[in-house]
């Protein structure tokens, strides 16, 4: 499974945005159709949206080696919104990786967005399944079917937590310490990780407190999130960083996965290492974390 640390969100009505984008160290670029355009310009960001898609593609040779593993999702509308199935008619095409799926109440509503993307994938000679799905938990029956929602299609890769729409449709009241949150982004990792896909934390949006970034992040990481979506490009370098291994870490999983292989060569089940116990979960958590940093070495 490749990254999904970073994702930056962009108007998909701001044509300068877009362009810089595509020089950016993102994991994904999400090229936004819903809440960051108006409604009288949904047709324009369409198109400008589909027009882009190819550009996106990483030219130059250097340009695709740093840049290689960056994926390219759309985030429709809503279906209740009845503007969906125009807009995956509009981005449905092979320079696209995924869409991002906002407010679905239940498996049904990503089952409805697979069946129109899998047919647009039969008529425009994409290969079947290669467009991803990245649902919103972001309502309050969404949460109560997060998990329906993570394992309703082999295509959903993640699913993303969004506070904003989730407070708005609780009234709960957002504070800064966001004790008031810590309960549906659990769930929303707990689901995740049961359906065996990537937990994507909610955007920070006071986009110029570095500190209060790295700290939401850091406490999303410790929640067990595997990723982070982004509003503003001075925020992708510090989230990154927050979810790439440390080279402590790193290295103390490789003691841990050493001391642990020589315990077993001896029929051991446990051993310690610096005055703790090691046994299969410990071991097997630093494995996930040593291919973790290779995957994003690998970027
Ligand atoms: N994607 C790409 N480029 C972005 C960007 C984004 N999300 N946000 C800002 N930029 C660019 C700006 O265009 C500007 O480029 P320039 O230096 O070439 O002029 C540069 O980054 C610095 O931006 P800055 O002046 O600090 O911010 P701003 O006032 O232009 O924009 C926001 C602030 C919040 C309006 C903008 O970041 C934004 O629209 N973010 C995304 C909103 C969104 O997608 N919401 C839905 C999220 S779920
Ligand atoms: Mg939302």
């Amino acid at each position: 499974m490749e990254p999904l640390r970073t994702l930056l969100f962009v108007p998909g009505n701001r044509r300068n945005m877009i362009e810089k984008a595509r020089h950016l160290p993102a994991d994904v670029l999400v090229l936004d159709l819903e809440d960051s355009v108006p409604s009288l310009e949904k047709a324009s960001a369409r198109a400008l949206v589909s027009d882009s898609l190819a550009g996106l593609a990483p030219e130059r040779r250097e340009e695709k080696a740093k840049q290689k593993g960056r994926k390219v999702f759309v985030r429709i509308n809503s279906l209740a919104s009845g503007l969906a199935q125009e807009d995956l008619e509009s981005v449905v095409t092979p320079g696209i990786d995924g869409i991002s799926q906002p407010k679905p109440s239940s498996a049904r509503d990503v089952t409805e967005v697979e069946e129109i993307v899998a047919r647009l994938e039969s008529e425009r000679g994409i290969a079947a399944g290669h467009v991803k799905l990245l649902p919103w938990v972001e309502t309050a029956e969404g949460l109560l079917h997060a998990f329906e929602i993570a394992s309703a299609s082999p295509r959903v890769v993640g699913i993303s937590f969004g506070a904003e729409d989730f407070t708005l449709d609780t009234g709960i009241t957002r504070t800064e310490d966001g004790s008031e949150l810590l309960y549906p982004r659990t769930m929303v990792v707990i689901a995740a990780k049961a359906a065996n896909v990537i937990p994507i934390d909610t955007p920070y949006n006071n986009f110029r407190d570095e500190a209060g970034l790295i700290n939401e992040s850091t406490l999303a990481r410790r929640l067990g999130f595997e990723g982070k979506c982004l509003i503003h490009p001075s925020q992708i370098e510090p989230v990154n960083s927050i979810f790439r291994p440390s080279p402590e870490e790193v290295d103390y999983a490789r003691r841990v996965v050493a001391a642990f292989e020589a315990a077993v060569a001896q029929g051991f089940g446990s051993t310690s290492l610096d005055g703790k116990m090691i046994d299969i979960p410990i071991a097997t958590r630093a494995r996930r974390l040593l291919m973790i940093a290779d995957s994003i070495a690998g970027r």
